[in-house]
C-alpha cells in the first residue's frame, strides 16, 4: 500500500519551501533529495555519528533521524547556510585556518554543532566544546585541532562587528 503524503511548510538557510513528504521522510532525505543540499552527510543513519547534523529553530539536531513532518513551520539552517557568497563564516574560516579539516565528511556536521554551542554559549570552556562535539565523531584529525578552531573563535569573538 503506497504511503499517503502530507504538504509541510519548512525555512531552509532563509528561503521558504513548500515540500512534499512521506510520514517516514526524515529531514536529512529532504534537505539532500529534494532540496538539493548536499553539506549535511549521511554517515551511519542511525543518530550515532553527528556528520548529518543541521540547526532547527536553534538547536543542533540529527537530520537522519528527526522526521521531515517535526520540522514543519521549523526554521532549519545547514552548512550551505552559513557563508555569505564566497566569504566563509567565521566558524568555517576557523577551521581551515587551524587544519581541523582532512577528508571533510565531519566537517558540515561539526561546523554545525560549534554554530549551536557558540550561540547558544559564547564563551565555551574547553570542556563545554568536547561535550558539544562528543556526538560528531571524526576519523581523521583527533580532534584537537577541531576544539582549537572552535575556541579560536570565541576567543575573536567578542570583536565590534564580529559574525557568527
Ligand atoms: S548520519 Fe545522522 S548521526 Fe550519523
Ligand atoms: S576530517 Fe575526516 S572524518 Fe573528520
Amino acid at each position: 500500500m503506497r504511503e499517503m503524503k502530507q504538504i509541510i511548510n519548512m525555512t531552509v538557510n532563509g528561503e521558504p519551501h513548500e515540500l512534499l513528504v512521506e510520514a517516514r521522510t526524515t529531514l536529512l532525505e529532504v534537505l539532500r533529495d529534494q532540496l538539493d543540499l548536499t553539506g549535511a552527510k549521511e554517515g551511519c543513519g542511525l543518530g550515532e555519528c553527528g556528520s548529518c547534523t543541521v540547526i532547527m529553530e536553534g538547536k543542533p539536531v540529527l537530520s537522519c533521524l528527526a522526521l521531515a513532518v517535526d520540522a514543519h513551520d521549523k526554521e532549519v539552517l545547514t552548512i550551505e547556510g552559513m557563508s555569505q557568497g564566497e566569504e566563509l563564516h567565521l566558524i568555517q574560516e576557523a577551521f581551515v585556518k587551524h587544519g581541523a579539516i582532512q577528508c571533510g565528511y565531519c566537517t558540515p556536521g561539526m561546523v554545525m554543532t560549534a554554530k549551536a554551542l557558540l550561540d547558544e554559549n559564547p564563551h565555551p570552556t574547553q570542556e563545554d566544546t568536547k561535550k558539544a562535539i562528543s556526538g560528531n565523531l571524526c576519523r581523521c584529525t583527533g580532534y584537537t585541532k577541531i576544539i582549537e578552531a572552535i575556541d579560536s573563535v570565541h576567543s575573536i569573538g567578542d570583536l565590534p562587528g564580529e559574525k557568527r
